[in-house]
């Protein structure tokens, strides 16, 4: 950072870089398999035709899972797996549901027709979504999963953009 715009509120003090907007962030603790999976029912009540949603997390942190039950919530009735060797798995449920795991296009430039999937009819989840960034749609829903113990994680959520937001307001009711 190198400009700090500093200001006093009402006593709530606010810290923003200079020129950009300030990022919203919530966060929920889950401390079971079933919170994770109630958190994602709830996600895909709320989805979208053409909403992105980016999961970041060490191996193991709980992405896959979360995915399917989003899946689930969305009326996918197929089994959803890693679709770590396929890259992109397509499924029809309420929506049709995109899920991408891109950790083994770290090294490859291929081109998947990212527009195609991001902007058509789907609903689409992107796990290791950092290693695409360029290609990530700028609007969409962050998700974080850090492993706080055996079967308690934490979720940092970051809305990009007004769409999400207002799906944040919804989702952390
Ligand atoms: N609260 C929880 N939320 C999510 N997963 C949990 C939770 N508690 C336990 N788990 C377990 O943690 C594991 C998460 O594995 P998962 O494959 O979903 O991780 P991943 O982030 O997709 O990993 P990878 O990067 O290897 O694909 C599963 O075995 C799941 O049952
Ligand atoms: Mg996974």
């Amino acid at each position: 950072m190198d400009v700090l715009n500093i200001y006093a509120c009402f006593g709530k003090l606010e810290v923003m870089e200079l020129g950009e907007e300030k990022e919203m962030m919530y966060e929920k603790i889950m401390n079971s398999l079933d919170d994770t999976e109630n958190f994602a029912l709830k996600l895909a009540s709320l989805l979208e035709a053409q909403d992105t949603i980016t999961l970041e997390g060490d191996l193991g942190a709980g992405k896959t899972t979360f995915t399917k039950a989003l899946a689930k919530g969305l009326g996918v009735t197929r089994t959803v797996n890693s679709p770590t060797f396929t890259i992109v798995k397509q499924y029809e449920g309420r929506l049709p549901f995109n899920h991408l795991d891109v950790y083994r296009l770290a090294e490859s430039d291929e081109d998947l027709g990212w527009d195609e999937l991001f902007y058509g009819d789907a609903v689409s989840v992107v796990e290791w979504a950092h290693l695409i960034e360029q290609d990530l749609p700028q609007e969409r829903l962050g998700i974080e999963i850090y492993r706080i113990g055996e079967n308690q994680r934490r979720f940092v959520v970051t809305p990009l953009g007004k769409r999400y937001e207002a799906l944040c307001e919804e989702l952390m009711k």
